[in-house]
């Protein structure tokens, strides 16, 4: 079976009715990013920080997964498939695909404020009440905060990740502006013979020397012609 990886981003979710983070309207324009999405953010305001992360949990269970999501899924018949994503949401899952690695985080768990990489702090929340109040601990005895990985904070993920894109034999990036590192860079790791595909409605900034096909349409329309172009 070949190896099939895909990578990604806000856009993925986009048509789920999930905001993007720096298009027009997205929720970088409605909160300072400094604020709710890094470490520093969360040490001088956590209250503000765990109120924006349980607003997102609220609307997450009150979403779907997408036609691309389920298209990605589906691909499971045929490939061997990895799922990189930059999304805390767990629209992938639901879907219906088995092997992803989360970068950022999953926004359905909380871990240790004190070691948030420590998997034994690491806890599912439960899905009809999934809030973090101040107060709430971790087995540590620490604060209880968001299982997410801020501006500021190591990527302990990008490893394994990086070694998936390294081994694909096809590259599928969906939904990612691709500004944020080390994420960004991980095409730069795929090998010379992999086929790279970009599935995103604007252009996004990458090496031209990497030959990538560009199928400049949404999640859901791009993979229905990416599934046609996979079955040639
Ligand atoms: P961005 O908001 O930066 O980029 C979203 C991308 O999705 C853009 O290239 C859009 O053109 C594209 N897009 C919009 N609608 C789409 C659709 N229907 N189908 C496909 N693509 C669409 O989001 P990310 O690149 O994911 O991290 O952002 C990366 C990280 O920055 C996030 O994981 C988050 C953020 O800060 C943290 O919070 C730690």
């Amino acid at each position: 079976m070949k190896k099939l990886v895909f990578l990604t981003g806000a856009g993925m979710s986009a048509e789920s009715g999930i905001s993007t983070f720096r298009d027009s309207g997205g929720l970088w324009e409605q909160y300072p990013v400094e604020a709710v999405a890094s470490i520093q953010g969360y040490e001088r305001n956590p209250e503000l920080v765990q109120r924006f992360y349980n607003e997102r949990r609220a609307q997450l269970s009150s979403v779907q997964p997408n036609e691309g999501h389920r298209l990605v899924a589906s691909l499971e018949k045929d490939f061997d498939v990895t799922v990189v994503t930059q999304n805390v949401d767990d629209l992938h899952e639901r879907a219906g695909s088995h092997k992803i690695i989360h970068l950022h985080g999953e926004l359905m768990k909380a871990t240790s404020s004190r070691n948030p990489n420590d998997p034994k702090c690491i806890v599912t929340l439960p899905a009809d009440n999934p809030v973090i109040k101040m107060g709430d601990k971790a087995k540590d005895g620490s604060q209880l905060r968001p299982f997410i990985v801020w501006f500021g904070e190591s990527v302990p993920m990008i490893a394994s990740a990086i070694d998936e894109v390294a081994e694909a034999d096809i590259l599928v990036i969906i939904g990612t502006s691709l500004n944020v590192y080390p994420a960004a860079g991980l095409l730069n790791y795929a090998n010379l013979q992999c086929r790279i595909y970009l599935i995103d409605p604007k252009d996004v900034p990458y090496d031209q020397t990497l030959g990538v096909h560009h199928i400049k349409k949404g999640a859901s329309e791009g993979m229905k012609e990416l599934c046609e172009l996979l079955r040639k």
